[in-house]
């Protein structure tokens, strides 16, 4: 039998991720998908002024992320080197830049020798790393998988090599959410939520909607000889591997299913527009790997839609579901081609539904309340599905392509003049939603009621909506984390 001094240790030694950050998904944006290794201190401050004066931040975009390549080797004395050409201040006075704005400043190192691009990583270092990280008044550790010297293959040997740096974070005693970039390796949605905030579920997003690639080998969340997480993920493929487990993501942990590719150039508008949609209902990380310097208005529209936002910082921090999913529908070039409608609880007593048309044709889109409701109880047997429902397009009041081009286009700092903008620092989403801000609820387009509900969809695209009962809250059966 353990002593009393013997469980004591074993209960300190596990470091429960209750770090009080992330209780919705992270916002914000990261360098990579659009830059890769070309990073510098003007860049960091460019787009942190570009957040600003675009109105992202005031929305919920607040981490400004540094990914790979600063690194400069590691002195004699252990400690990580920062490359000086790259950041001629240091990292701490650009950290001071952002904070000045009401942003917060992220980083990135690998659990492993190398990170990815073959720098300095932080394995065995972790203790310095972490250091120097808190002095540096960073807010937010990505943590990435590359070279970590074979210490991978079995989920405890994964989650005692992160939570090396989980621990060696919660020493320094700063607030520095933690962000695993495990590809979706050694089943870490079972184990991410005890020590990280996020936990990446897939190899790298490419930029495109649904294109098979080599690269990106496993297609199955439950498929264990996935070798190669890779990289050239499309959008479909990340969304049908997290679907079995999108229940893991919770307030103060959340699946990441990679940052955003819109705006970068290789979707359409409507294959972004579903792509951020996806992300939002999942409730992935939001981090916009966008350039800003040279943001498209179409994009700026998608990305600054405060009612899909709202479904994304939703108080209650439910993920939609799968609830139906066609393979039997006109495929593309490359055989793929499917339908599926989701379906998840919304704050306060609100359902979101999606209409997802991932096939090669425009096609109507078949539900019922049954299908809708059938995690509050199958067969049609919740209360819920006796109701009549307004819908409301959470798409409807997007921001027009002029009004985002005057924004992008007028002088910095007065939000340019256009009034209205959603500011969730002054009202957070839950009370926007308390009050019924119409900028959150979309607009009402239609009534769903008992009895087949049909919507057309435009091919490589989806319809979005907030349900709410005509009758207010509808009692019997209250759906609980588990029965998502
Ligand atoms: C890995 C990660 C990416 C990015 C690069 C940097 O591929 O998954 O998100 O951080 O490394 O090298």
């Amino acid at each position: 039998m353990l002593s009393i001094l013997a469980q004591g240790l074993l209960a300190a030694s596990v470091v429960a991720v209750n770090n009080g950050l992330a209780r919705t998904p992270q916002m914000g944006w990261n360098n990579w998908n659009s830059l890769g290794c070309d990073v510098s201190e003007a860049l960091l401050l460019d787009t942190s002024r570009k957040l600003v004066d675009f109105g992202l931040r005031d929305v919920g975009y607040n981490y400004v992320l540094l990914d790979d390549c600063w690194q400069d080797g590691r002195g004699d004395d252990g400690y990580i080197r920062v490359d000086e050409q790259k950041f001629p201040h240091g990292l701490k006075w650009v950290a001071g830049q952002l904070h000045d704005q009401g942003l917060l400043y992220g980083m990135y190192s690998s659990s492993g020798e190398f990170t990815c691009a073959r720098y300095e990583g932080s394995l065995d270092h972790e203790e310095e790393d972490a250091k120097s990280f808190a002095s540096w008044d960073v807010d937010y550790l990505k943590y990435d998988n590359c070279y970590h010297r074979g210490r991978f293959g079995y989920p405890e040997v994964s989650f005692n090599r992160y939570n090396v740096m989980a621990k060696a974070l919660k020493a320094t005693k700063r607030d520095i959410l933690f962000s695993l970039c495990t590809w979706g390796e050694d089943y870490v949605h079972t184990w991410g939520m005890s020590i990280a905030n996020s936990w990446r579920v897939s190899g790298d997003i490419y930029d495109h909607f649904n294109r098979p690639d080599a690269l990106c080998s496993c297609t199955d969340a439950k498929d264990p000889f996935c070798v190669a997480p890779g990289t050239h993920c499309s959008v479909m493929n990340i969304i049908n591997r997290v679907a079995p487990y999108v229940d893991k993501g919770a307030p103060g942990g959340w699946n990441d299913l990679d940052m955003l590719e819109v705006g970068i150039g290789g979707m359409s508008d409507a294959e972004y527009v579903a792509h951020f949609s996806m992300w939002a209902a999942i409730k992935s990380p939001l981090l916009i790997g966008a350039d800003l310097r040279t943001l498209s208005p179409e994009a700026l529209s998608i990305l600054n839609n405060p009612a899909v936002i709202a479904v994304s910082q939703d108080p209650l921090g439910k993920s939609a579901a799968l609830v139906s999913r066609n393979l039997t529908v006109p495929k593309d070039q490359y055989g793929e081609g499917e339908t599926q409608i989701w379906s998840g609880p919304l704050y306060p007593n609100d359902q979101l539904v999606i209409f997802l048309n991932a096939a090669n044709e425009d096609l109507e889109i078949i539900t019922s309340l049954d299908e809708i409701f059938v995690r509050h109880g199958p067969g049609g047997s919740a209360p819920h599905t006796k109701e009549k429902w307004d819908l409301y397009d959470l798409w409807a009041k997007r921001m027009d392509t002029s009004v985002a081009k005057k924004v992008i286009n007028s002088p910095p700092g007065t939000l340019n003049g256009v009034k209205g903008w959603y500011n969730s620092t002054e009202t957070p989403y839950k009370a926007g939603l308390e009050a019924g801000d119409e900028r959150l609820l979309g607009t009402k387009v239609g009534v769903a009621a008992p009895g087949e509900i049909k919507v057309k969809v435009p091919r490589h695209s989806l319809k979005m909506y907030r349900m709410r009962s005509q009758k207010g809250p509808i009692k019997g059966y209250t759906i609980t984390r588990d029965e998502l």
